[in-house]
């Protein structure tokens, strides 16, 4: 018996919820109970509710394995993929979920990610040539130049960091630290030939000066990535372009 209740436990879901259609109740919170079983994620626990108690409920979610970061939002306060967070590790009989901070809320958990991906245009994410391509082979890089990628490109676009981001809250058009990161992804590649061109959106009032080095992005990376480093790195390459 004592066995059986380690293995499950009764959890009370607090959603923060946003029905665009609601009239009065628009925003609201809603209380779902469910018996959890040990190795359940929270994303498991939403399919659940959705499934068995609330087809009205509404959340983002596609790959359930960390890679997309469709399910990302705000658990107990904390910016987390609900597919990687297993719910008896939050160690908590209520869970309080709401969707990220600072993103406008299409419905419940669902959150507008337009922008954050017009910010990731804006720095031109792509590797820019001027050179013509090798006629033998392509475009290589030793092991050394291959490395200095490590902690870029393993970007899931969650939005996490961006959300958690003061600097953001306070100003809308701020590029964040998702933004930034993707750009160093580039300019640190030893085959971009035109640095200067990824920085033209970044040396503006809303790029790279407005990062105060809060360093909650580095906190909320569900990815352990560091887009504080890639910023201070992003600025000693643009004082460098731009004193030639
Ligand atoms: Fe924001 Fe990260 Fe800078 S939290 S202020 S982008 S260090």
């Amino acid at each position: 018996m004592a066995q059986q209740e380690q293995e499950r436990r009764l959890v009370t879901f607090r959603v923060k919820r946003y029905n665009p259609e609601g009239g009065e109740r628009k925003r609201y919170t809603q209380e779902y109970k469910l018996e959890v079983m040990k190795g359940q994620s929270v994303l498991d626990c939403l399919n659940d509710i959705r499934w068995k108690q609330d087809g009205s409920l509404t959340f983002r979610r596609s790959c359930k394995s960390g890679i997309c970061g469709s399910c990302a939002m705000t658990i107990n306060g904390v910016n987390r993929l609900a597919c990687e967070t297993q719910v008896f590790a939050l160690g908590a009989s209520t869970i309080t979920i709401e969707p990220l901070r600072g993103f406008t809320v299409i419905k419940d958990l669902a959150v507008d990610i337009d922008p954050m991906v017009e910010k990731i245009h804006a720095v031109r994410p792509y590797l820019i040539t001027k050179s013509p391509p090798p006629s033998d082979a392509e475009r290589l890089q030793s092991p050394e130049e291959r490395a200095r990628l490590d902690g870029l490109y393993e970007c899931i676009l969650c939005g996490s960091c961006t959300s958690s981001c003061p600097s953001f809250w306070a100003d809308e058009n701020y590029l964040g630290p998702h933004a930034f990161l993707k750009a160093y992804r580039f300019i640190a590649d030893s085959r971009d030939e035109a640095p200067g061109e990824h920085f033209d959106a970044l040396d503006d009032k809303h790029g790279l000066w407005r990062c105060h080095t809060i360093f909650n992005c580095v906190e909320a990376c569900p990815k352990s990535l560091n887009p504080t480093k890639a910023i201070e790195a992003l600025r000693r390459e643009l004082v460098k372009e731009k004193i030639g």
